[in-house]
């Protein structure tokens, strides 16, 4: 079995493509910090797969683990790199964090695979806040980039470029990028989901713990957008269908056919979504009411992205399938799970 590193394994996009490798066969090696997860994370993957991933707990910024754990992990086939820290508004109000975690983390991986020339496939989780507010909706691959509208951003604008630059003069990487759109939604299962420490910073988490009143009501910030309800469009798309992607993407690297040494694909549904539209379907789907108000906009906000998922379609053979109102559904039961909120488990309506 190949072995894979997944760094950020015990994280929300983490957690889900580790249960999609195993349950592909991989051998997989966790590598995580414990800075937006938990061990408990742990369990949940068992519960799914039956299986329990090797575990490593070091930063990526202590360079001198990071090369011991490559010395002594030489037999490893690819890694897929998730570890950073990923809210945007967070990003504009402590920027520096961002800069040093993201991008000290990514260099120290890379001085470690140099220093050791190890052949590997790798997989890097970027976002769709590299495109900042492209001028055309939805966005390829090959739309310009436009300054990142926050240090989020633009942490993955200057990961994608160190990747790209490194393919130039070494060959011992074949590597692909995969730019996220908005993540959401958790396992149909509820053993693992998206379960940020301290307040979420994103949509979903904050709407379904408000909604379970661990937090208070909702602000939606922003309503004065030039978008059809003026809130803010983005492309919401299912963790699973994420996690089965990383895989996809593993796989088109493993097969070698003429592969570039570096490449990009979108991950998103196609669709731009708005924020009270994400509201309407949550409530239509779960039956339950959202507490929310319009606020102020908030800084590093971007109008609209969303994806053109064309690429992936015919490259990675993927694409999301999963409805928003399911992606919602699974939300609420993981929130009501964690919670200990013993309503009736939601039936998903695909299996109505
Ligand atoms: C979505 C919309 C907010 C919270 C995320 C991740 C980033 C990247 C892209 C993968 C915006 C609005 C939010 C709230 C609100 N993903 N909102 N009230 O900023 O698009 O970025 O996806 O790499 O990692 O952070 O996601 O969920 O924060 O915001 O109105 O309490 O919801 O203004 O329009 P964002 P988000």
């Amino acid at each position: 079995m190949s072995r894979i590193v997944v760094t950020g394994g015990l994280g929300f996009i983490g957690s889900h493509t580790v249960v999609e490798l195993l349950s592909n066969n991989y051998d997989v090696v966790i590598i995580d910090n414990l800075s937006n997860s938990s061990t408990d994370v742990m369990n949940g993957i068992k519960n799914i797969t039956g299986k329990e991933p090797e575990l490593h707990l070091f930063d990526l910024n202590d360079q001198v683990k990071v090369l011991d754990f490559f010395k002594n992990n030489k037999d490893i086939a690819g890694i897929i790199h998730f570890a950073a820290y990923k809210a945007v508004g967070e990003s504009v109000q402590l920027p520096i964090k961002y800069y040093e975690n993201n991008l000290f983390s990514l260099v120290n991986i890379m001085k470690a695979v140099n220093e050791f020339n190890l052949n590997l496939n790798f997989i890097f989780s970027s976002s769709c806040t590299v495109y900042g507010q492209a001028e055309v909706q939805p966005v390829d691959e090959n739309t310009p980039s436009q300054p990142a509208e926050s240090p989020y951003g633009n942490t993955k604008q200057i990961c994608e470029e160190i990747l790209r630059d490194y393919t130039v003069s070494a060959d011992n990487l074949n590597i692909i990028s995969l730019r996220y759109f908005n993540p959401i939604g958790a396992h149909p299962t509820s053993e693992i989901g998206e379960l940020p420490l301290g307040k979420p910073n994103c949509l979903v988490p904050y709407l379904t713990q408000s909604v379970a009143g661990v937090l208070g009501q909702l602000t939606v910030f922003g309503d004065d957008y030039n978008t059809p309800d003026g809130t803010c469009l983005r492309d919401y798309i299912d963790v699973i269908d994420l996690s089965k992607a990383h895989v996809a993407a593993l796989q088109k690297l493993e097969n070698g056919k003429d592969n570039p040494k570096y490449d990009v694909f979108n991950l998103g549904t196609g669709n731009g979504t708005s924020v009270l539209e994400v509201i309407q379907t949550f409530e239509n789907a779960t039956g339950e009411k959202v507490n929310y108000r319009i606020g102020p906009r908030r800084s590093g906000d971007v109008e609209s992205v969303y994806a053109r998922t064309d690429k992936a379609f015919e490259l990675l053979n993927w694409t999301a399938t999963t409805p928003l109102s399911e992606s919602l559904i699974n939300a609420w039961n993981w929130e009501q799970k964690i919670r200990g909120i013993k309503k009736e488990q939601n039936v998903l309506q695909s299996t109505m």
